[in-house]
């Protein structure tokens, strides 16, 4: 059931704020983050394997920025495919952590399986709670975002990013690397994030205009730093499976090492920017992008378009979060901005080409 939507995709999207605030109370006690099963002691855990396939593969690359910069703890990411035939060593101490919606992807499965005896500890974090993956874990973690029906995966990214999020706050704190104070700080930005989510949707006729213009374009490039990169590569991810136009995206730092040379003006390119800590770095390569003829399409909050300059091909101004929160905000432009590109385009969003929503093959 669609409700009222043109599309599973759009549906999806636009329940994010509601799966959230729901997926979020299901985690905290108070202001405890309070784990549904058996307790994870992270003061125990030495270092974190993430592994996962596509999107789910990009939330472990943004988780990997939070455990580090909240927790200090020492994180390797890789995909399914690779780290299963690669068989890294696992040394004691190693929580190996699998994040998969539908928990039946066959590369996931068999790394996890690879993991089994070796790991201290298997955990997943899954949409279906009846899945082989949430099976076979000694601890399966739900994200609460309900069935995803879409083959594009939105509202299970945000979900598995908010899980993720209470797990490397969680792990904070029980490393010491935070205060009480300043996780009840972080959680009630958190349980404000639904409305500005919503805040965000309401950009969908901006993004909308924008998009009628990418449809035109062969190439797309996506560029963020920090944070910002892991969802890079998901924007791009996204606007290629379902508009069919090629995105790639870069950590923005890499541009002058290669990329920069496929810069012209037929090549729009869109820059993750909040204005954070890394923002004026970014601003040196948004410059270096438009020096060469490249048109931008900033999105960012109000601070950092005032500052961004005159030369931007278009600006998108998203609300103002912390810092930490802004993968799961700027999920929804990247969302957005693929969903009404692939309209414009007048391709099946909901099951886009040579594509099916589980893959239970290698
Ligand atoms: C992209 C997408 C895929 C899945 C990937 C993993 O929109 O949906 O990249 O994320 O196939 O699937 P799960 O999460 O079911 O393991």
């Amino acid at each position: 059931d669609k409700a009222g939507y043109k599309h599973f995709m759009a549906k999806e999207i636009a329940e994010q704020p509601t799966v959230l605030a729901d997926a979020l109370r299901g985690y905290l006690e108070d202001d405890r983050i309070s784990l549904p099963g058996e307790e994870l002691d992270f003061t125990k855990v030495e270092r974190l394997t993430l592994v996962a396939c596509g999107t789910a593969f990009y939330a472990c690359l943004t988780a990997k920025y939070w455990f580090e910069q909240l927790a200090r703890m020492p994180v390797e990411v890789d995909v399914a495919s690779e780290f299963r035939y690669r068989e890294p060593p696992i040394t004691p101490g190693t929580v190996a952590l699998f994040v998969s919606q539908s928990g039946e992807t066959a590369d996931t499965l068999a790394a996890l399986r690879y993991c089994r005896d070796k790991a201290d500890k298997i955990v997943s974090v899954v949409n279906v709670a009846e899945s082989s993956i949430a099976r076979e874990s000694d601890l399966a973690l739900p994200i609460h975002a309900g069935v995803e029906v879409g083959v594009a995966s939105t509202k299970a990214f945000t979900c598995q990013l908010n899980v993720l999020l209470l797990l490397a706050l969680k792990a904070a704190v029980d490393r010491g690397h935070m205060t009480q104070e300043a996780l009840s700080e972080t959680l009630s930005a958190l349980r404000a994030l639904p409305g500005i989510l919503n805040a965000a949707m309401a950009r969908s006729d901006d993004i909308e205009r924008v998009a009628r213009q990418i449809a035109e374009a062969r190439d797309v490039l996506f560029l963020g730093r920090g944070l910002m990169y892991p969802l890079a590569l998901e924007g791009a991810l996204k606007l290629k499976e379902i508009s069919y136009i090629h995105a790639e995206a870069y950590a923005s730092g890499e541009l002058k090492h290669g990329p920069i040379a496929l810069i012209d003006k037929t090549v729009p390119v869109v820059v993750l920017a909040p204005r954070d800590a890394l923002f004026d770095k970014s601003v040196s390569n948004m410059q270096e992008v438009m020096a060469r003829g490249g048109k931008v399409l900033l999105i960012t909050d109000a601070a950092g378009a005032a500052e961004a300059g005159q030369d931007v091909w278009q600006t998108i101004v998203l609300p103002a979060v912390p810092s930490v929160l802004s993968p799961l905000l700027y999920a929804i432009p990247a969302q957005l901005l693929a969903y009404h590109t692939a309209i414009a385009k007048g391709t099946d969003v909901d099951q886009p080409r040579n594509l099916a929503k589980s893959v239970t093959v290698e």
